[in-house]
């Protein structure tokens, strides 16, 4: 804790002779959130992109999505470059309609579980409740990727963590979204992927999500 405050303070007598400090501080005369641009698509998830600093945004597909895949499809994704304000459609394989996320060790973002196919609205979009997708840099670009592997179990309302060796713990969810108080519904397992956000197929039950249902 003394080390904390020691490079607090040393933080702060930098800034002070950098004058960088002045321009840190939010201004709380004015609003603090300004509308800089749309997300073009639902955006029930949104996350920072390392390296880049862009942003992904990500949700179930919806008839008011403002962006379309250069298939005419609906986008249920986006990808937003806030230096330059553009935002473009990223390609999604399954339903990722309250997923969990978390990074992977090598900075690529992982989401977990999902939802049912939606065929009402497109017929493309695959059964997200055990997926896995990822998205990280590669060649300047950002791209979904779905190679296949799933989680060990079906997840509606995933929650994920890093854990400090890389490993992905994923915890509970729903086997279907049905009846929330209903326990045969109900998924009180965890499982842990390995560093690559890859499953063993083993799912470990919980008791703290036995005795708390729903979810
Ligand atoms: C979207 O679907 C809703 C019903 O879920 C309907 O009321 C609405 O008119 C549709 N909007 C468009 C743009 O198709
Ligand atoms: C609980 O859910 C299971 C599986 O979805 C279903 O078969 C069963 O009928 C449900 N029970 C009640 C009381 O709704």
């Amino acid at each position: 804790m003394e080390l904390l405050f020691l490079f607090y303070v040393l933080y702060v007598i930098t800034s002070l002779a950098l004058g960088l400090l002045d321009q840190e501080f939010v201004d709380l005369s004015h609003d603090y959130f300004q509308v800089s641009a749309r997300s073009g698509v639902p955006a029930m998830h949104a996350a920072l992109l390392p390296p880049s600093g862009m942003v992904v945004f990500l949700d179930k597909v919806e008839n008011y999505s403002e962006l379309r895949l250069p298939n005419q499809r609906l986008a249920y994704s986006s990808l937003y470059d806030p230096q330059i304000r553009n935002v473009s459609p990223l390609a999604v394989t399954t339903n990722p309609f309250c997923c969990g996320g978390t990074f992977l060790a090598d900075g690529r973002l992982v989401t977990l579980g999902g939802n049912a196919p939606l065929p009402e609205l497109d017929p493309t979009v695959g059964d997200g409740f055990d997926a896995i997708r990822y998205i990280g840099m590669e060649n300047g670009d950002y791209t979904w990727e779905e190679p296949g592997n799933k989680l060990a179990s079906k997840r509606w309302y995933a929650s994920a963590q890093t854990m400090a060796d890389g490993t992905i713990f994923v915890a509970a969810g729903s086997l279907n979204g049905l009846d929330v108080l209903n326990s045969s519904n109900n998924n009180p397992t965890y499982e842990i992927l390995d560093v690559n956000g890859l499953s063993n197929g083993r799912n470990f039950r919980m008791d703290i999500l036995v005795e708390n249902m729903p979810y």
